[in-house]
């Protein structure tokens, strides 16, 4: 028997809806939000008006990319949280409306569980290594940055948070410091490509066991520049490639510590990454080159599936589905919801 699942999405500023049919991506849709961009960050009431907007017609692109009829579909996977309450109210709301109309079960996600599962989508044409449980992800994004032992498709263990800024925050505020767009990451990353890693030295915080701070390295980053600009008011101008390749490389160096020193304490080697931050490029290479002297395995999920989307969701819904754990419809959404 085949299982088809729904997925939204709609935890921040993505408003995304995906198919899934037996852990195969038939469809992955992504309405972005470019309101955002004149404010250097999410204004959350201009987002849960965009998911308003934009939830119907991506719903709609996504069954018809799929192929596939609202008929056909046996559950509807969406975001429970966390995320801003807002948005999911939209994702939410939608998701309970079209299950009473379809008289089909909703099944609710935890959008951080979801970033992780996305290791585990399979694609029509292309093969991917799936991990093997137990593993390490270290799970970076906008809001998030955690280490987990995954044991199994749902059940998994925080060993390592961040203390205060998630690594794509560090991302996102340095690069508005140097006055570059939202979402700053992925401005940095291209930044970076041509720039000297070791050009500036920046603060790395020191902090216990495998948590994670980097609200140091932001004021630090601000205060470095601002001396700098007194002496020279071209200097970023003139450095942006040296000062993106520097910070990405001290942000990197901070994951890929605390990663190591998780492997060395579980005792386990295969390795995943997930969340956009698991976009970067110098992440991604600077992983793969540590796999090598540490013989780790390592699972990197594919590009489409870092950053917030519905296919993982989807995929979510589809683990639970296949274990009958659906949600009733009083389900609230939570903006704290946690793994
Ligand atoms: O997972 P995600 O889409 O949303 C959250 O759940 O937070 O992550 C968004 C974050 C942003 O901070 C963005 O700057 C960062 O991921 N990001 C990147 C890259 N692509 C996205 N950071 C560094 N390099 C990238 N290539
Ligand atoms: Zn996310």
């Amino acid at each position: 028997m085949s299982v088809t699942i729904l997925g939204i999405e709609s935890s921040c500023d993505d408003t995304s809806a995906a198919v899934i049919r037996d852990g195969v991506m038939y469809s992955n849709l992504t309405a972005n939000q470019n309101v955002h961009i004149a404010y250097g960050g999410v204004v959350p009431e201009l987002a849960s008006r965009a998911h308003q907007a934009n939830i119907v017609p991506v719903i709609d692109q996504a069954l018809k990319e799929a192929g596939i009829e609202v008929s056909e579909i046996d559950a509807i996977a969406f975001t429970r949280g966390p995320g801003l309450l807002g948005s999911l109210l939209v994702g939410t709301s939608f998701a309970k409306g079209l299950a009473i109309a379809r008289n089909i079960p909703i099944i609710e996600v935890n959008h951080l569980q979801a970033h992780v599962l996305a290791l585990f989508i399979r694609e029509k044409k292309s093969e991917r290594q799936i991990p093997e449980f137990p593993f390490l992800c270290l799970l970076v994004s906008g809001g998030h940055t955690q280490i987990l032992v995954v044991k199994d498709f749902l059940e998994m263990e925080i060993i390592g948070k961040t203390t205060d800024d998630a690594a794509g925050e560090a991302f996102d505020k340095c690069a508005k410091v140097l006055g570059l767009p939202y979402p700053g990451g992925p401005v940095i990353d291209k930044l970076a490509a041509t720039g000297q890693h070791d050009a500036f030295q920046f603060t790395k915080p020191i902090v216990p066991e495998l948590d994670f701070s980097f609200s140091g390295l932001k004021t630090n980053f601000l205060y470095f520049l601002r001396e700098e600009m007194k002496k020279d008011s071209e200097f970023v101008k003139l450095r942006m490639n040296d000062l993106a390749a520097s910070l990405q490389h001290t942000i990197i160096s901070i994951l890929i510590e605390k990663l190591i020193k998780a492997s060395e304490l579980t005792g386990i080697k295969n390795i995943a990454l997930a969340g956009g931050v698991s976009a970067n490029s110098g992440l991604r290479s600077t992983l793969r080159d540590t796999a090598k002297v540490r013989d780790w395995n390592i699972f990197i999920p594919a590009i489409g599936y870092t950053t917030d989307n519905a296919a993982m969701i989807a995929i979510t819904g589809f683990f639970k589905y296949i274990r009958n754990d659906f949600s009733s419809l009083d389900v609230l959404p939570s903006a704290r919801y946690g793994i």
